[in-house]
This record gives C-alpha cells, structure tokens and sequence, in this order.
C-alpha cells in the first residue's frame, strides 16, 4: 500500500519553512500532496493559480511530491486521494494549541486519518507567511526566507506587474 500524506494549507506565500516541511515529509512518506485551500474568507495576496505554480516550481526536484487545490472539509479530501495521515507545521508552543485542536477535530471527524507533525528547522522557526507579506509590502527584504521564485513573485506583484 502507498503511504500518502496531504500537506494543506493557505501558502500565501510559501516560504523556506514550507519547503523544508514538504522535503522531511517526502523523505517518510511514497506520495505527499500539497493541497492548497480554496475558497478562503480572507483576500490573499496571491491567486490560486500563482501558489500552484510557485509550489510547483519550488517542488520540481521532489519527484513524489504534487501540488493540488481542495475545498470544503480537509478529512473529506484526505479520504478521497487515499491518504492515510495530514502533515502540519510545529514551530513554536504557540502553533500547539491551534493544531492540537485541529488535529483531534478532524480525527472526531475521520478517526481512520492520522495527524503527523513535524519541526521545521530551526532556523524557520521564526518564519511565517503573513511575516513574509508584510516584510515584502513595507519594502523590506525577504531574501533567505522564501525561494527564489517566490521572491521574484513577491517583488513582481509589489511592483504592480501582475
Ligand atoms: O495555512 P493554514 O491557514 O494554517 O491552513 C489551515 C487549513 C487549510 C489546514 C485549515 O483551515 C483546514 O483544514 N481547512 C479546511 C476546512 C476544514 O476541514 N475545517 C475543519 C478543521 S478541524
């Protein structure tokens, strides 16, 4: 049987610590999809179709990794691509909570789905999407924290290219 984990969240944008995140979980599992939320209340920053194609191109050298869209509840879309655990992010005590409630929430939900988390490295602990879009949109420099096409993205759509 393969072992699939899905990888969801909001990427808006992805950073380093989302890269790092996705290449520890390929490494344990045979498939790990990315899965983007759709429909979100919040107004991002970039369009569906440009965290698709950063995360792409960000994952291209990760032959067993792909990047999807869903809507609607994650355990439901989890089920459906016969995955078998969720990946999540823990950088700090303060991200526990949140995910604690998230994960057991979703295994009252679907108590066949696993929650595996796991520690970005160190040196992303710090980083987060919504540090990176205000960092980026007051100008600063956000080298080293998001890759390089992200980047290029970033600084496109603060200049108003796209
Ligand atoms: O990047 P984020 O914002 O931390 O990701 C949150 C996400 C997408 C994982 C979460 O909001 C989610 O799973 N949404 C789908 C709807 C759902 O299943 N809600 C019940 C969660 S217990």
């Amino acid at each position: 049987m393969k072992r699939i984990i899905i990888y969801p969240g909001s990427f808006d944008p992805p950073t380093n610590g989302h890269l790092d995140l996705i290449e520890r979980g390929a490494k344990i599992f045979d498939e790990l999809v990315v899965a983007i939320l759709l429909n979100e209340e919040k107004q991002p920053l970039f369009s569906i179709e440009e965290r698709c194609a950063m995360l792409r191109e960000m994952t291209r050298h990760c032959p067993n990794v792909s990047v999807d869209t869903f809507d609607g509840l994650l355990v439901d879309y989890a089920v459906g691509r016969g995955a078998q655990a969720v990946l999540r992010g823990i950088r700090a005590i303060s991200d526990y909570e949140y995910e604690l409630q998230m994960a057991l929430m979703n295994r009252k939900l679907e108590p066949r789905l696993e929650t595996v988390f796991m520690m970005p490295a160190l040196a992303y602990s710090y980083l987060s999407s919504r540090l990176v879009r205000e960092i980026a949109q007051l100008g600063g420099a956000v080298t080293g924290l998001v890759p390089e096409p992200v980047e290029k993205q970033l600084l496109e759509k603060l200049n108003g290219k796209t």
